[in-house]
């Protein structure tokens, strides 16, 4: 296993469109442990394909207290969303230090293969429902501070733009 660099904001690749997905072999499986793994080290809940530069729809998510529940969602499809709503704190690996609310469906259903390549239904809500949201933004090239205003994204990203300048130093 190996630790694997995450893309910060605003780096464009964020905003790429991932691919499906197309067999569950031994290089998907090599990147989900590694993904599991980058997540748990950076003391995330979720973490997109995408944010590693791998630009193919695959997401692993741990939302449970003690990290040890992790799930894994190739190729997720949205199913259902519920018609109601609210405004969660959020947060983002790639986006490290910024958290600002965003509008989200409190309940989702999604369709996705597993690690074993095994279609699932999950029924998700409460903040497994906004993580499975967040990160299948990310796989659309979408980062949360984009639900922000353009004030608001404009200055998080001059804030971003300098840490990494000064982390570069
Ligand atoms: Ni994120």
């Amino acid at each position: 296993m190996a630790l694997l660099p995450i893309l910060c904001y605003p780096n464009p690749k964020l905003h790429t469109v991932a691919k499906p997905v197309q067999a569950v072999d031994a290089r998907i499986r090599t990147l989900i442990a590694d993904m599991l793994e980058t997540m748990k080290e950076a003391k995330g809940i979720g973490l997109a394909a995408t944010q590693v530069d791998v630009h193919e729809r695959l997401i692993v998510i741990d939302v449970s207290e003690q990290h040890e529940d992790p799930l894994v969602l190739i190729n997720p499809k949205l199913i259902w969303a519920s018609p109601d709503t609210h405004v969660n704190e959020e947060g983002c690996l790639s986006v490290p230090g910024i958290y600002d609310g965003v509008l989200r469906h409190d309940a989702v259903k999604v369709e996705a293969q597993d690690g074993s390549g095994a279609l699932r239904l999950i029924e998700a809500d409460g903040l497994l429902a906004v993580c499975i949201q967040h990160e299948m933004d990310h796989l659309m090239g979408k980062v949360f501070v984009e639900y922000l205003s353009p004030l608001k994204r404009n200055r998080i990203k001059t804030k971003m733009i300098k840490a990494q300048r000064e982390a570069n130093a």
